[in-house]
């Protein structure tokens, strides 16, 4: 059985399609601004989708609330599937007196969750915040499966060497070469990048990200690209955090931009609905 919050709205009709079992929740405000949330149904065990894209606060709060609701009917076991986890960048501290801001969140759901699905978590370590089973879902299968027929004998590039693991992984799925961007500090304000492992001369690219937000990591990537005689540059992430105006730049700079379903957006192209039905 599952519950869709209003962060999850975007994926219910693929849900449905694809055979998921939904139980209705009626979600609103008080009028001071509150939200109140109504569950028409519950059972011993429940997958509650709610991603947590903008307005965060408000997807983080229906969690807690809908998870009272299921328990309050007789839940036992509650899993909650997080396509974008908010919070996640913020996981050290940085400045004296700042929060973990992730493990705040985590401990807050580990309250009411018994398990919990992220798809590519900006840091997994931060998994162990968690008090109970933890996973990150890998949205690989989905990127490969969407740019199957794209690629050719082409290539799939890491925009840093942490990302590699990620690009790593389409690649594998696409039984195509991979490498990453290595980046070299040459001045104070200049940082130079090239792409180590591979030839892209004459070769269609696909780079991979867990984000894009300003879209400047990917721009720079792409142009870099074309100057060495790359083919085709294509260019995907599993979260698609566009800053105003971001999707138009980095669509202009590659030959086609494309995200999962994570979070909503123009470019959103890519479902993990199909991942979410196997957890
Ligand atoms: C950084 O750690 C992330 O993996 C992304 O590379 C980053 O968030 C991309 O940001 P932008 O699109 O602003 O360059």
């Amino acid at each position: 059985m599952i519950v869709v919050g209003s962060g999850g709205k975007h994926l219910e009709e693929e849900l449905r399609r694809l055979d998921g079992t939904l139980i209705e929740v009626e979600i609103k405000r008080f009028p001071d601004g509150e939200k109140y949330v109504r569950v028409s149904g519950s059972s011993r065990e429940v997958t509650v989708i709610q991603s947590t894209f903008a307005p965060q606060d408000e997807h983080i709060i229906e969690l807690l609330l809908i998870a009272d609701a299921l328990r309050e009917k007789g839940a036992e076991k509650l899993k909650a599937v997080i396509p974008y986890f908010a919070y996640s960048r913020q996981d050290r501290v940085t400045k004296e007196g700042e929060p973990v801001s992730v493990r705040a969140i985590m401990k807050a759901l580990g309250v009411y969750y018994d398990e919990l699905y992220i798809f590519d978590l900006h840091n997994p370590e931060t998994l162990r915040f968690f008090p109970g089973k933890a996973v990150n879902v890998s949205s690989a299968r989905a990127i490969a499966t969407y740019f199957s027929d794209k690629l050719g004998d082409g290539i799939v590039l890491a925009p840093d060497k942490g990302a590699r693991k990620r690009a790593g992984a389409v690649a594998k799925k696409l039984g195509l070469e991979f490498g990453h961007f290595e980046k070299k500090r040459i001045s104070p304000t200049e940082v130079q990048m090239r792409p180590v492992d591979v030839e892209v001369e004459g070769k269609n690219v696909l780079i991979v990200d867990d984000i894009i937000s300003t879209g400047g990591t990917m721009i720079k990537a792409a142009n870099l690209l074309r100057k060495m005689g790359a083919e085709k540059i294509f260019v995907a992430a599993t979260h698609g955090v566009f800053a105003p105006g971001a999707v138009e730049r980095v669509s202009k700079a590659v030959d086609e931009l494309a995200v999962t379903n994570t979070i909503p957006t123009p470019v959103s192209k890519i479902s993990i609905v199909p991942d979410i039905l196997e957890l």
